[in-house]
């Protein structure tokens, strides 16, 4: 039997019992928790019959586990990140790295020297359809990638009621539909067809009751040559994730919310399906825990490294800027 690896989860909010619960399904880790919520804590100590929880991040980090998934919102990512890579604890990290790019360079150089494996969530990244389309575009089967285009919109109340009680209420809390929702576009956008290099965008407030921050975005961008453009809504009844890649030799375009990814390579002909698949959202995650376990054991870079991450939290961060002042910006890649 193998050994598990001692996993803890730092955050047992909504995304972090998730992390718990898809963990404990690859029957390779033994998960602890810390969660400063006395009563959510005892509850999902309960729910997951977990033999060691944690009431402060102390008490956790003095546990020494091999692993930690931090699933706090991110303006806390980086100063627990820091204290992680201090002690050698590996870290997957949700998404996004962070609310600014403050201690960002630091916890990097930090984890240079220790040799640490790092991974940052974006899920996306697990997916299977993405992934075949991913590499049947980068194996140069359709041609050149061209432009890209991103689509995405969800009923955020429906899915998340609390939302007006949680990080999503402030920019400085990892709030609104950029730093929130957009980053995951943008982060499979940049795993297709490479960094963003600039952007020009617009958002506002539309529809959701009792926050402030914005709902809903456009923007255009520039993978270097390659041309993109990232359009996101979280108040659509329709739950739906498109991404066209345009190449030289065929359209080729994953639907998130019909299972599949398909091409259609003349004009006037029917798409062609690539591959179809439909999978329980935990499914992605469980690929992502196995996935990093895989790493771990063999000392292999993950699917998304913080590198990659802090590219997208830059984007973001530019998103943010660029709607302020209503300008173009280059990030520096
Ligand atoms: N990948 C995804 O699909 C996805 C989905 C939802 C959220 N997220 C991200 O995950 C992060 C958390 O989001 P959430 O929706 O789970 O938020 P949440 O508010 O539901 O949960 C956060 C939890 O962290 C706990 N916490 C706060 N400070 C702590 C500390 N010092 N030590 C231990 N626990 C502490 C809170 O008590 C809370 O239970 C955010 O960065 C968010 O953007 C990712």
């Amino acid at each position: 039997m193998t050994e598990k690896r001692r996993t803890l989860i730092i955050g047992g909010g909504s995304i972090g019992e998730r992390h718990l619960r898809c963990f404990q399904q690859t029957g390779r880790a033994d998960v602890m928790l810390c969660e400063i919520n006395d009563d959510l804590r005892e509850t999902l100590r309960d729910r997951y019959q977990l033999a060691q929880v944690f009431g402060t991040f102390e008490e956790a980090l003095a546990a020494k586990p091999d692993i930690a998934v931090i699933c706090t919102p991110a303006h806390l990512h980086i100063p627990m990140a820091r204290q992680l890579a201090e002690r050698d604890i590996s870290f997957l990290m949700e998404k996004p790295v962070s609310t600014s790019l403050e201690g960002v360079a630091e916890l990097a150089t930090l984890i240079d020297e220790k040799n640490l494996l790092t991974g940052v969530a974006y899920v996306h990244r697990s997916n299977p359809l993405l992934a075949g389309m991913r590499d049947a575009i980068r194996a140069g089967r359709f041609g050149k990638p061209l432009q890209i285009n991103g689509i995405s919109g969800q009923h955020f109340p429906y899915y998340r009621p609390a939302y007006r009680e949680i990080y999503y209420t402030k920019h400085e809390t990892g709030g609104g539909a950029i730093q929130d929702a957009l980053t995951h576009l943008l982060n499979l956008g940049e795993w297709f067809v490479g960094p963003i290099t600039d952007v020009v965008a617009d958002a506002d407030h539309n529809a959701l009751e009792g926050v402030e921050v914005e709902d809903s975005v456009n923007v255009l961008a520039r993978h270097s040559r390659l041309m993109g453009s990232y359009t996101l809504n979280q108040h659509q009844s329709a739950n739906e994730t498109q991404v066209t890649v345009i190449c030289e030799n065929a359209t080729v375009r994953f639907e998130g919310h019909k299972g599949r990814w398909s091409y259609l390579t003349e004009p006037e002909t029917e798409w062609q399906l690539g591959e179809e698949l439909t999978f329980e959202r935990d499914t992605l995650f469980i690929n992502q825990a196995n996935a990093f376990l895989d790493c771990w054991a063999q000392r292999t870079p993950f699917v998304c490294t913080l590198g990659e991450g802090v590219q997208t939290l830059k984007v973001a961060l530019a998103i943010l800027e660029s709607v302020s002042d209503k300008s173009w910006k280059k990030i520096s890649v």
